[in-house]
């Protein structure tokens, strides 16, 4: 991943920042891509994982569609040249206005997750003259057996259609005439590394699908949503995820209907790891049983650690000495300011970079600017 070209140019680059490898996206894009041809599936980009536009457009390019949960995620996508006819909407949220960039752009689906919500579409496509598709996102009661921050699919969760609401959707949907239901969607969480979950899926949809074709409703498209996880630990073994055997299990236990198609969803699987946080020791403290490394990254630029407890492995990138143990935290007021704790790194002084890997998803999308913090442009290779 880092040659000394690599760490050359980094040197001359003031930190923090992030750091894409343009060629480990390609090789990831182009293994989703031939996996999912065995099988005509849909891939759409979930945009919220990365939206920086290099990434979308190389994205595009492979011919993907656009996953989207806000009106500026759509307009994004439209800009960098995502056809119109295959992108989603999603969120428990549309704002009138979101509505209405999705209406006016012709969206291929709006993945609706409430009654209200069906509403308001149906209203807004009306003034406009437009009839909008849309899916019904319903809750599985599936367990992703994933962190619970990231677990969308248990009926205690804020998203989609609960089963025992379905029978009355389903009924109103016959009074709405700028609406036309093309789609079931479903996402059960993030970070899924466990593939049986997927499997659980299936037979869920298989079920929740049987039931509404008991009532003659056969929609053309089925939507399971992302959250293919991907190797935090070691991320070097496992650069590209193993598309073959998610799609294969789709393939085996999904009962699609003749000529309908199935859709996904995926963020993290595409881009969590072309990129790194790059960051400099800033200076290495004395601490009880371990020492600090203070870096000059923190939760403002990848926020994953002290939100969800996540670990991303360290990589002290300017030295090659014996290892002691370190605590790497970071320079912000907060003690949940940590990457790691008692991780084992080269000897290391002030002034060495380090590399926080597998941070292409959900890393600068969720940077913020606490402590009137600034990120840095990020560097491509
Ligand atoms: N579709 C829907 C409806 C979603 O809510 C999500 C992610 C995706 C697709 C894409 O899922 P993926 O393939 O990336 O797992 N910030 C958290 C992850 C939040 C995921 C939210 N929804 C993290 O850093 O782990």
């Amino acid at each position: 991943m880092f040659t000394p070209e690599i760490i050359a140019q980094f040197k001359n680059t003031p930190t923090p920042f992030y750091h894409y490898n343009l060629k480990v996206l390609e090789q990831t894009l182009a293994a989703l891509k031939s996996e999912a041809d065995r099988f005509n599936y849909h891939v759409h980009y979930a945009l919220k994982a990365n939206s920086n536009s290099i990434i979308l457009k190389t994205i595009r390019q492979f011919g993907f569609g656009a996953d989207c949960v806000s009106g500026n995620e759509i307009l994004k996508a439209v800009e960098c040249g995502y056809e119109n006819s295959k992108i989603a909407f999603a969120g428990v949220g549309k704002s009138d206005y979101e509505i209405n960039i999705g209406l006016d752009n012709d969206i291929f689906c709006f993945n609706c997750e409430s009654l209200p919500e069906i509403e308001v579409i149906n209203e807004l496509a009306e003034k406009k003259n437009k009839i909008a598709q849309i899916a019904l996102r319903i809750n599985p009661n599936v367990n992703a057996k994933t962190h619970h921050y990231i677990t969308t699919g248990l009926e205690e969760n804020k998203f989609g259609i609960n089963m025992w609401e379905l029978e009355s959707v389903v009924e109103a949907l016959k009074g709405f005439n700028n609406i036309k239901l093309v789609g079931l969607h479903f996402h059960i969480g993030s970070q899924i590394t466990d593939l049986s979950v997927f499997k659980g899926l299936c037979i869920r949809v298989n079920e929740i699908q049987d039931w509404f074709i008991s009532r003659n409703i056969i929609v053309e498209h089925i939507n399971v949503g992302g959250g293919l996880g991907v190797d935090y630990e070691n991320p070097n073994s496992n650069l590209i995820p193993d598309f073959k055997s998610y799609f294969g299990l789709f393939n085996q236990f999904l009962n699609l209907q003749p000529n309908q198609q199935l859709h996904f969803e995926l963020g993290r699987a595409i881009v969590a790891q072309c990129g790194n946080l790059i960051s400099k020791v800033l200076y290495i403290k004395k601490g009880v049983n371990t020492n600090f490394a203070i870096v000059d990254a923190g939760m403002t630029e990848l926020l994953r650690p002290a939100l969800y407890q996540a670990t991303h492995k360290i990589e002290n990138l300017s030295s090659t000495a014996p290892t002691q143990k370190y605590d790497v935290v970071g320079p912000v007021c907060e003690s949940s300011d940590c990457f790691g704790k008692a991780i084992d790194l080269p000897e290391t002084k002030r002034g060495d970079l380090f590399a926080i890997r597998t941070a292409g998803a959900y890393g600068e999308v969720m940077a913020n600017g606490y402590n009137l913090r600034v990120l840095n442009k990020e560097v491509f290779s």
